[in-house]
């Protein structure tokens, strides 16, 4: 029983919020314009795991990822760090609102899941 089905109406623009999934957080943050623009602006050579936003998200305004930071596995806190997503204060790996990091010893991104859109207004996780 690992597929859940989100109500993205059921998350306000600028927030991101929590689930389970397979045992994991999943972060579904609903992006602010500014956000979208502050990221799709990135040079993406000057990143430690280069990915363009474009390659992160389905839909611009929604950024799904798996909430384990890929330096040591703990849980990054959203909305919090130097870039405006996550941080991991385990040992201080600062995220950008693309999940791409950007400061401290992670070595990835945060990872994207395979998502599937049922409808417009809901994401399916199998
Ligand atoms: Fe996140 Fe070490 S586990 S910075």
């Amino acid at each position: 029983l690992a597929k859940i089905e989100i109500k993205l109406a059921e998350i306000p623009e600028g927030k991101s919020v929590t689930f389970k999934w397979r045992g994991k957080p999943l972060f579904i943050r609903h992006r602010t314009a500014a956000e979208i623009a502050a990221e799709q602006a990135v040079a993406v050579e000057s990143l430690r795991d280069p990915q363009h936003d474009n390659q992160r998200t389905i839909q611009p305004e929604w950024l799904v990822v798996i909430g384990v930071c890929t330096h040591l596995g703990c849980v990054p806190v959203a909305n919090a760090g130097d870039f405006g997503g996550y941080y991991c204060p385990c040992h201080g790996s600062h995220y950008d609102a693309s999940g791409r990091i950007r400061k401290g010893p992670a070595p990835l991104n945060l990872e994207v899941p395979p998502v599937a859109f049922m409808d417009e207004g809901t994401l399916v996780f199998a």
